[in-house]
């Protein structure tokens, strides 16, 4: 197996600082990977001396699959002959906001750092978190091909394992049932959340997961940490190593019977095949639009992505 050169952008926030323990503690990758952690973060004095003390906790930590830490300012930098990029950075949303006010915010750094990949290995992967997910991951794919015009849209996710983590565990406290949830859509309160081969959720379950995000804003006044570092782990472990169970990702889409806006980062079912390889599952969306009901609700998650986009292209028009 190759060595992996991972950058975390946001490095020294409260996700990275519950994410680096999974990566470099065999919770992801098997002991045989080697490797090698970059930390990116804006330069702030406060963020500057986070990545300097994580340095230096990091050497204390002794992980024997840990090869080397480096942590940059600069995305060029720090997306030097990356494989795997997982992107944290941006404005958190704050109580009383909706994840798509943070577009403004936060989907010129998605510019930027589209651009940036140039110095990445040609075949990087890259996992978006960063709120809105979903449109700042086509922002990312978007300005990743001005510069590098053959890189595979395959290559870019955004985080839903959330979204499903939350469908499944909240299931089984409430039923004491093992399930497969399954998110399709925007991560938004518009995101469609449906039970593979078991019964309709209620409205209120449906609600409280569309919410979950909001729920644990609400309580904790920060936004969710290690629930969120949790995903993020199981994300890049099936996508590396493959995965039976249907799994929820943001990819980009192609062109579709189902009427989305191609070039989109929509949230589907997946298969991951491993090796970083995946089948979308556009045949289980086609089997929902059957109901009309839950076509609606669908359509509706769907044109919201493509309004957030053109919001964003618009932001962009007179610059
Ligand atoms: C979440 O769902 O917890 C995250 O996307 C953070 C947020 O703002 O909701």
């Amino acid at each position: 197996m190759p060595d992996l050169k991972i950058c975390i952008t946001g490095g020294s926030g409260r996700i990275s600082h519950a994410l680096i323990p999974l990566l470099l503690n065999n919770s992801v990758f098997k002991p045989d990977i080697q490797i090698e952690l970059s930390l990116l973060d804006i330069d702030l004095e406060v963020c500057v001396a986070t990545l300097k003390g994580l340095a230096l906790e990091l050497e204390d930590c002794n992980y024997k699959c840990l090869k080397k830490m480096t942590y940059s300012t600069d995305p060029n930098e720090a997306f030097k002959d990356c494989d795997l990029i997982i992107f944290l950075g941006g404005s958190p949303r704050l109580p009383g906001m909706e994840r798509s006010d943070l577009l403004k915010a936060n989907g010129d750094i998605y510019k930027v750092q589209g651009i940036a990949l140039k110095n990445a290995k040609p075949n990087v992967k890259c996992l978006v978190i960063g709120n809105p997910c979903n449109t700042n991951c086509k922002i990312l794919y978007d300005n990743a091909k001005s510069v590098l015009p053959n890189i595979p849209k395959e290559n870019f996710t955004c985080l839903t394992r959330l979204d499903q983590n939350r469908t499944e565990g909240l299931y089984k406290s409430l039923k004491g049932k093992e399930i497969n949830g399954i998110i399709i859509g925007n991560h938004s309160s518009s995101m469609f959340v449906d039970n593979v081969n078991g019964e309709d959720f209620d409205d209120d379950f449906v609600k409280r997961i569309q919410n979950r995000g909001t729920e644990i804003l609400n309580v904790k006044k920060m936004s969710s940490t290690f629930s969120a570092a949790k995903a993020i782990s199981d994300h890049v472990k099936d996508w590396f190593y493959g995965s039976d169970k249907l799994c929820s990702s943001g990819v980009i889409v192609e062109d579709n019977n189902l009427n989305i806006k191609k070039g989109l980062c929509v949230s589907f079912p997946v298969k991951f095949k491993g090796d970083w390889a995946f089948d979308i599952q556009y045949n289980v969306v086609e089997e929902l639009y059957k109901n009309e009901n839950k076509k609606t609700k669908l359509e509706k998650t769907f044109n919201e992505l493509a309004e957030e986009s053109d919001l964003y292209d618009k932001t962009q028009s007179g610059k």
